[in-house]
C-alpha cells in the first residue's frame, strides 16, 4: 500500500500534468461506483465471483432463460436506483464544470456520472436505467425496475431487455465512434476504477498512449494499464479524485 505522502505527491504531480493538458478525458469502470455500494465485476467481492456471466449477461443466456436474466437485472436495478453518486463521481462532474475535463467515457451502466451532474458521458456498455424491445426500436427510460417478470413491448408485444451490452455483443456504434474521436483529440486520459481487461474498451488507454497522451490511473490495485501509466495512484477513487480537484483548484488560483 502506498504511503499517504507518496500518494499525495503523485496526486500533486497528476494535477500538474492535467493543468498543462489541453484536452483531458476520463475513462471509468466499476471501481468508481464501488463507494456508491454498487458491486464491481472482478476482484474479491465482484459479481463474476458469485455469478456466471455466460448464464446472465449474454444473448444466449437471455434466449435460454429470460426470466432468470430479468430476475438478476431487477436485483441489480434495485441497487443502482437506490445508489447515490459518490465523491469520485462528483469530482469528475466538478472538473467538467470548471472546464478542465472535456468528457467521460464510461464502461458503467449505472448512470451515476449523469446523476452527479456530468454532461458529457459516453456510455460504451449502455445503461441499466433503460430497457429496449428485442424486436422493434421501442426504448424506455426507467425510474425503478419493471414490475413484470417478463416485461413486454407496448408496441409489438415482444420481450423487452435491459439496454446494456452483453458479452459477445457489439458496442453501440455511435458511442464507440464518439469514444475513438475523443481518444484522437485527448492529450491526457484519467483512468479510474477499471481492471482494463474487457475489450474493446480496454484498448482506449493504449490508443491514447500511442498518440503521446499522458496516462493517469487511479486504482486500488495494479492493472494492465499500470505499465503504460505516467502516474498510477493506489488510492480509492473518492479520496484520490477529491484531492486531485483540490490541487487543481489551488493551481488555478
Ligand atoms: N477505487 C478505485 N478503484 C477501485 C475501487 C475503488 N474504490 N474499488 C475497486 N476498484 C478497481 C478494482 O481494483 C478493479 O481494477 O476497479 C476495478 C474494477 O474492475 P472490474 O470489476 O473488472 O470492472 P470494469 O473494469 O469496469 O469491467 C469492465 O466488464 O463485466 C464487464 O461490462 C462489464 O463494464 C464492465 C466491464
Amino acid at each position: 500500500m502506498m504511503s499517504s505522502t507518496e500518494s499525495e505527491h503523485l496526486i500533486e504531480k497528476a494535477a500538474q500534468i492535467i493543468r498543462r493538458s489541453k484536452f483531458l478525458i476520463a475513462l471509468t469502470g466499476a471501481g468508481i461506483s464501488a463507494e456508491s455500494g454498487i458491486p464491481t465485476y472482478r476482484g474479491s467481492e465482484g459479481l463474476w465471483r458469485r455469478y456466471r456471466p455466460e448464464e446472465l449477461a449474454t444473448p444466449e443466456a437471455f434466449q435460454r432463460n429470460p426470466a432468470l436474466v430479468w430476475e438478476w437485472y431487477r436485483w441489480r436495478m434495485e441497487i443502482v436506483f437506490s445508489a447515490k453518486p459518490n465523491p469520485a463521481h462528483k469530482a469528475l462532474a466538478e472538473l467538467e464544470n470548471i472546464g478542465i475535463l472535456k468528457c467521460i467515457i464510461t464502461q458503467n451502466v449505472d448512470g451515476l456520472h449523469q446523476e452527479a451532474g456530468s454532461k458529457c458521458v459516453v456510455e460504451l456498455h449502455g445503461s441499466i436505467r433503460r430497457i429496449r424491445c428485442t424486436n422493434c426500436n421501442f426504448k424506455l427510460h426507467l425510474s425503478k425496475p419493471p414490475e413484470e417478470t417478463l416485461p413486454r413491448c407496448p408496441h409489438c408485444g415482444s420481450i423487452l431487455r435491459p439496454d446494456v451490452v452483453w458479452f459477445g455483443e457489439p458496442l453501440p456504434k455511435e458511442e464507440w465512434e464518439k469514444a475513438l474521436k475523443l481518444v484522437g483529440q485527448c492529450d491526457c486520459m484519467l483512468i479510474v476504477g477499471t481492471s482494463g481487461v474487457v475489450m474493446p474498451a480496454a484498448l482506449l488507454p493504449f490508443l491514447a498512449k500511442d498518440r503521446g497522451a499522458k496516462i493517469i490511473e487511479v486504482n486500488i490495485e495494479d492493472t494492465p494499464i499500470t505499465r503504460i501509466a505516467d502516474i498510477s495512484i493506489r488510492l480509492k477513487a473518492g479520496e484520490a479524485l477529491t484531492k486531485l480537484v483540490t490541487f487543481l483548484k489551488n493551481l488555478r488560483d
